[in-house]
């Protein structure tokens, strides 16, 4: 891994403000790979805010010069699929075609339970199996559960989230946790593309109520964090 797991609070200097501003903007839900929604990216949205949260959050991992990176950020809304709390919690994945990803938590009052779990695959699986989308009844396109409860559909139809569950069973049964990060307001955790995750749950009293956070995937970068020491101990 290029990028070490990091927990940091205490993120924005003002975190109401971000909120704020987060919960006036409108969100969309493209591609279907991931629950809830997202905004538009921030760099479009305000141009200053981007420039100064992406800069705060490439020197967690260490002195990084504008130039050296880029990166996505923008608001995401997590609602609550239905009633049962077992379906709401995250697909255990990596951030395919991100370096690294953060997640800084914009709730005052969430459940500490919402935050993000970091996984590896449990001894004895193979990665490719792991890997491997859960089969399903739905015929070749092996994605059709999941496109359609999480994608533009938003699908909510009994039976739809009932065959995403198990096929979300199938799949995380391949994992065991290794960390789980709380939710805290205004805490970053911040960890390798590859690193396996998931948001640790995202159940709801009702349907109306959301976990909002911002996201960041790194899609480039000039070096890896572990490569900014320079040390020449063979152990160390
Ligand atoms: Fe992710």
């Amino acid at each position: 891994m290029n990028f070490q797991t990091i927990v940091h609070d205490g993120f924005f200097n003002n975190p109401d403000k971000v909120r704020e501003w987060g919960l006036t903007l409108d969100y969309y839900h493209k591609d279907g790979t991931f629950p809830g929604v997202r905004s538009t990216c921030t760099k479009f949205l305000h141009k200053k805010f981007y420039e100064a949260s992406a800069t705060k959050l490439m020197a967690l991992w260490g002195n990084y010069k504008r130039e050296d990176w880029d990166l996505q950020l923008q608001f995401q809304k997590i609602k609550r699929f239905n009633d049962n709390p077992d379906i709401n919690i995250g697909w255990i994945h990596q951030d395919t075609g991100a370096e690294a990803a953060a997640v800084i938590y914009l709730d005052p009052d969430a459940d500490l339970n919402h935050g993000t779990s970091h996984y590896r695959i449990k001894p004895g699986i193979a990665e490719i199996d792991a890997k491997q989308f859960p089969k399903n009844d739905k015929g070749e396109d092996q994605r059709w559960v999941y496109k359609k409860v999480l994608g533009e559909e938003q699908s909510r139809d009994p039976e739809d989230l009932k065959l995403y569950y198990e096929n979300m069973k199938i799949h995380n049964a391949h994992f065991e946790p290794t960390l789980n990060v709380k939710n805290v307001y205004n805490r970053v955790i911040a960890y390798d593309g590859v690193q396996w995750h998931g948001q640790t749950a995202f159940h709801m009293d009702n349907d109306d109520d959301f976990r909002l956070t911002l996201v960041a995937f790194i899609t480039s970068i000039s070096r890896p964090a572990t490569k900014r020491f320079s040390l020449n101990s063979r152990y160390i």
